[in-house]
């Protein structure tokens, strides 16, 4: 699905300096490479605001929370089409998910089924910009503003998306009062381990954030509340600085290749229309292509197609094959908007990632796609 080993080895000589440098400076936690990251990020990616570096994606999300003083007895409205991050870290800090649907084929948070879930409890927000592009702000934004909520963007799959609506514009993860976002080895920029930032505009909030993810201190030894210790390390800001110089060639490597996907899925259409659906692309947002999700025909055996792709050395992913709400580990603690999540459901039953990198080649994709419409005629 992903080949890093193709990506690290064309940026090997350039790892391996940053490496050196770590190494020369012993500054591992924190320090000289982390700031440098920080303000690099928000300056290659326009971000009008701070980055607080910490230890992953989830941890950003939960710090985030706490700096908002989200708590028990709130309820903070969650899509029910997402990682389990999303809400995991709701219950973390004691407050209940509520599940909202989704679009049916942006897959982003539904404003109306968010409208139905809210309710005098909800205190926030999770807007997650799912798989490469903004969920719509014209919409979630002053529905926000208005009922007085926070509204947080987890942007670990859509770092530097652009909204562009009528009522608003702006960039993924800097548009509510916090954004949070992951460095996973995978993601549009990935360290080579763990790592993940909070984005903000707010300055109190960003030194919150700060002071929570280093045990509540602003000094050594003087600990003005509880927090936890999430840190991102010298050798992943390191990494990540490399990967910062090359961020538009990785992005442009992404929306070509999901442009080579579109043209060679349409042609295959063309020759025979079948009930399949290919990313939408919301003509408000960019898109920077974290994966490539297709819809299949409903009553597709996806399980087979999968097995029989792999067969011929073609890897697929399914994000996500089970709804939040129905994941176990929630039990009987969080709730599910009234009406239901059906378009949750059905994204969840007939979703299909094809292989999404920036090491893509034509000759791939044309194999991939090749396959994977001789595999859904012959069923
Ligand atoms: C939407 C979403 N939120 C949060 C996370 C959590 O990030 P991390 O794995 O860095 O904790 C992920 C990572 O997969 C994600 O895709």
């Amino acid at each position: 699905m992903v080949d890093l080993g193709g990506l690290h080895a064309r940026l090997r000589p350039e790892l391996d300096r940053a490496m050196d440098e770590v190494l020369a400076t012993s500054g591992f936690i924190r320090g000289q490479q982390v700031e440098a990251f920080e303000k690099e990020l928000c300056a290659t990616l326009k971000l009008s605001g701070q980055a607080v570096g910490c230890g992953n994606g989830t941890d950003a999300l939960a710090l985030a929370l706490r700096a908002l003083d989200v708590g028990p007895g709130d309820e903070v409205i969650v899509p029910d089409f997402s990682f389990i991050s999303t809400a995991e870290v709701v219950m973390e800090v004691g407050a209940t998910p509520v599940f909202a649907d989704i679009h049916p084929e942006t897959f982003q948070l539904d404003p109306i089924s968010a409208e139905a879930a809210r309710s005098s409890r909800t205190k926030a927000v999770m807007v997650v910009h799912l798989f490469g592009q903004c969920a719509p702000m014209d919409e979630l934004l002053p529905w926000a503003e208005e009922h007085g909520l926070h509204l947080v963007e987890d942007n670990a799959q859509s770092l530097g998306a652009q909204w562009c609506g009528e009522r608003h514009q702006g960039d993924a993860g800097m548009m509510g009062i916090v954004g949070t976002t992951s460095f996973f080895p995978s993601k549009n920029l990935g360290a080579l381990g763990d790592g993940g930032a909070v984005l903000t505009k707010d300055d109190q909030l960003a030194e919150r954030v700060r002071r929570l993810a280093n045990h509540g201190a602003v000094k050594k030894y003087h600990h003005l509340e509880l927090g936890v210790n999430s840190r991102l390390d010298g050798l992943q800001a390191a990494f990540l600085r490399v990967k910062l110089k090359h961020w538009s060639d990785l992005i442009a490597r992404r929306r070509s290749a999901a442009d080579g996907y579109d043209r060679l899925i349409e042609a295959q259409l063309n020759i025979q229309p079948m009930p399949m659906a290919l990313p939408m692309r919301d003509p408000k947002s960019s898109h920077t292509f974290h994966q490539y999700c297709l819809r299949l025909p409903t009553g597709t055996d996806r399980k087979r197609l999968q097995a029989q792709l792999l067969e011929a050395g073609i890897p697929t992913a399914v994000y996500y094959p089970t709804p939040l709400s129905a994941q176990p580990a929630f039990g009987s603690e969080a709730k599910v908007v009234e009406h239901g999540t059906p378009h949750a459901h059905d994204a969840a039953e007939r979703i299909l990632a094809l292989p999404m990198h920036t090491e893509l080649t034509d000759a791939m994709q044309t194999r991939v796609v090749d396959k994977l419409f001789g595999l859904l005629r012959s069923t």
